[in-house]
């Protein structure tokens, strides 16, 4: 059993907090709990799925969406060896926990029967997680940007599409993606981006820049010192009045970042749009 239309969703503790609202009430009757409400009552009425929920932008997407009220499922795959840690981690937080196979019909019925409002394609590998599978005896192109990060989001797309909500697709691609970009990386994340803004769904492309925290899972070394080096350079440039450039190129938190997708994914004004990593700032931020 995976998750919705059977017995999977997890629950939380029950928060003093919690207020009366319909999904409350659907929860309630079948044993969920947990839900915290903020101020903007209309995030009740979504319902977000999230792929790549356990990735560092992913999780904190899912505890923001679950701490607003809105009914959250996080996407973990069924073979990751932490799924006993996530499911814990996130029934803490009133995230409901699902893990479908990564194969399309399975992922159409998961959303067909949750009818979500909001879908969140937070995944992606990385050329190190392709060596260390290749290191552990497996086939490293299992873990390519072919097979992640395009062919997964792809079928979590044709998913959405299936469903029958029309949910918002919002997908996090990176910044420098288009068509001619030089890395193989950002040239999938463009086939992506284009194949999104071709969906008969409404949409929105996130072009973040280097996403970077200490409390990363992943040292990623390199990039820690670069987001560092470049967001010194860039707070200099911001002293002198070049605020737009550390806008567009400083690195961004998972906090920040997941506050900005789920925003930019919630506004109508930014459906149909791309948004670069100035608009998933909050507007003083590096101003
Ligand atoms: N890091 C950056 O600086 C940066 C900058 C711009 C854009 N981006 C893009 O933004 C997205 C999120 O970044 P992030 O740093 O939050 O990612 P992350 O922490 O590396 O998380 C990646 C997510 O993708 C999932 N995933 C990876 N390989 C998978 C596979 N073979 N099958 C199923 N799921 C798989 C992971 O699941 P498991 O936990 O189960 O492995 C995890 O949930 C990525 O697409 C990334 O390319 C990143």
């Amino acid at each position: 059993m995976h998750g919705v239309g059977g017995l999977g969703w997890r629950s939380g503790p029950l928060r003093p907090e919690c207020r009366h609202h319909p999904h409350l009430d659907k929860r309630a009757a079948r044993g969920i709990r947990s839900v915290t409400i903020d101020e903007d009552a209309s995030m009740t009425q979504d319902i977000a799925f999230i792929a790549g929920a356990t990735g560092y932008t992913g999780r904190e997407v899912a505890r923001q969406l679950a701490a607003a009220g809105v009914r959250t499922v996080a996407h973990v795959r069924p073979d990751s060896t932490r799924l006993q840690h996530w499911t814990t981690l996130f029934a803490e937080q009133g995230v409901e926990v699902d893990s479908t196979p990564w194969q399309v019909e399975a992922m159409g019925k998961t959303l067909a029967a949750l009818q979500p409002t909001l879908v969140f394609a937070l995944l992606g590998t990385t050329r190190a997680r392709a060596r260390a599978l290749e290191r552990a005896g497996g086939d490293a192109s299992a873990a390519s940007y072919e097979a992640v990060d395009h062919d997964l989001t792809v079928l979590l797309l044709e998913a959405a599409e299936a469903c029958g909500n029309r949910p918002r697709f919002a997908y996090l691609s990176s910044i420098g993606a288009g068509p001619n970009a030089s890395s193989s990386y950002l040239k999938v994340r463009a086939r992506v981006e284009e194949r999104v803004s071709a969906s008969n769904l409404p949409w929105t492309n996130c072009r973040p820049a280097l996403i970077s925290g200490a409390d990363r899972d992943d040292e990623r070394t390199g990039e820690r010192i670069g987001a560092t080096l470049v967001d010194a350079a860039l707070g200099l440039v911001g002293a002198l009045g070049g605020a737009a450039l550390r806008r567009r190129w400083a690195s961004h938190g998972n906090v920040d970042l997941a506050a900005g997708l789920i925003r930019c994914a919630r506004d109508p004004a930014w459906r149909g749009r791309v948004a670069e990593a100035k608009d998933l700032r909050e507007p003083d931020v590096g101003a």
